[in-house]
This record gives structure tokens, C-alpha cells and sequence, in this order.
């Protein structure tokens, strides 16, 4: 077992789940954007982008209801955490950058930094994308799955703001080739 391996097992079923579907998402949309030498890496991203999920306590990351304002701020302390977790491990810095920068933003308005768009690794962006594509159409404590198709449909709304333009469109080949369809990309 690897040390990539060693610190997914730490994190609860879903998010594992969710971590392993984002990373094979993201490196098929890598492979789209022909960065074929960034895969590797861009897995490795995926498959820990969330662990400091760990630290969030299990009664506010699996709560029903619409989160209180305190609750948020500790959801929205989860790149961080995971920035901090990885620096416990053998990862390399850049890997763990990206993990942090997971929930910015290419209109500036993201978490926890609100980095600038030119800031914002493009490792960063893909795994945002496959992230953003996953978790709407997963299951959440919340809210059902909104289904591939209006999924597809809202990243294609939010590119240019919340999603890179380029990774989104990346992203509708990946479906489009039919290499994916529903959650069946794995
Ligand atoms: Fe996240």
C-alpha cells in the first residue's frame, strides 16, 4: 500500500467514494486537454482533495438541513485542514497547493484565498471541475442527484465564473465521447 493509498483509508466511505470517482473524472479530463504528463498527479490530487473532511465533525458534514453560519465556516475550513494533514506525509508540496485551492474560484470569489484566476493551478481547476460534477450529481444528506444531464448543464452555466471555460469544456468531450455516461466513468 502506498502513502497516497495509506491516507485515503483515513477518510469516512462517501467521501473515499467521492475522492475516487473525482480523481478517475479528472484524469480523463486531463487526458482531453492533452496534458498527458499531468494524470498521474491530477489522480493523486483527486483521490485526497477532500481529507480534511476528517476534520469536520460527522454531525455537521452529514446534517440534513441547511447549514448554521458557524457550521459553514468549519465545512469551508476543509482545504486547509487537508493542506495541514498532508504535511504530516511524504506529498509533494505542489499536490498539497492544489488540494487547497480546490474550492477557488476563477471569477476570484472562491475559498479560503479568493485567488485570482492566473493564481490558480490548472490541476487545481481540473479537479474543481470533476469535483463540481460529482458531488451535484451524487446523493448528498440535502438534496438527491440532479442526474448527468442537468449536472452538465450547470457546469456548462457557472464556466467563466465558478469553472474554467476550457476544463468544463474538456469535461463535456469526456461525456460526449461516451467514455462516460452517468457515474458510469469508472
Ligand atoms: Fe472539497
Amino acid at each position: 500500500m502506498d502513502i497516497v493509498d495509506k491516507i485515503v483509508e483515513m477518510s469516512d466511505p462517501d467521501t473515499r467514494a467521492h475522492q475516487e470517482r473525482v480523481a478517475i473524472l479528472a484524469a480523463s479530463i486531463t487526458r482531453h486537454l492533452g496534458l498527458v504528463d499531468r494524470v498521474t498527479t491530477v489522480q493523486v490530487i483527486g483521490r485526497l482533495h477532500d481529507i480534511g473532511k476528517t476534520k469536520v465533525p460527522p454531525e455537521i458534514l452529514n446534517k440534513p438541513d441547511k447549514l448554521e453560519p458557524h457550521e459553514f465556516a468549519i465545512v469551508q475550513g476543509h482545504p486547509l485542514m487537508g493542506y495541514e494533514i498532508l504535511g504530516g506525509f511524504e506529498i509533494p508540496e505542489f499536490v498539497r497547493q492544489c488540494v487547497l485551492q480546490h474550492h477557488e474560484r476563477v471569477d476570484g470569489t472562491g475559498y479560503p484565498y479568493r485567488l485570482q484566476p492566473e493564481q490558480i493551478f490548472v490541476e487545481s481547476r481540473i479537479v474543481a471541475v470533476a469535483d463540481f460534477v460529482d458531488a451535484l450529481n451524487s446523493d448528498r444528506p440535502y438534496r438527491p442527484a440532479m442526474g448527468i444531464d442537468d449536472t452538465l448543464k450547470e457546469a456548462v452555466r457557472v464556466r467563466g465564473s465558478h469553472l474554467d471555460i476550457t476544463v468544463v469544456e474538456a469535461c463535456l468531450r469526456v461525456f460526449s465521447s461516451g467514455v462516460a455516461t452517468n457515474q458510469q466513468w469508472l
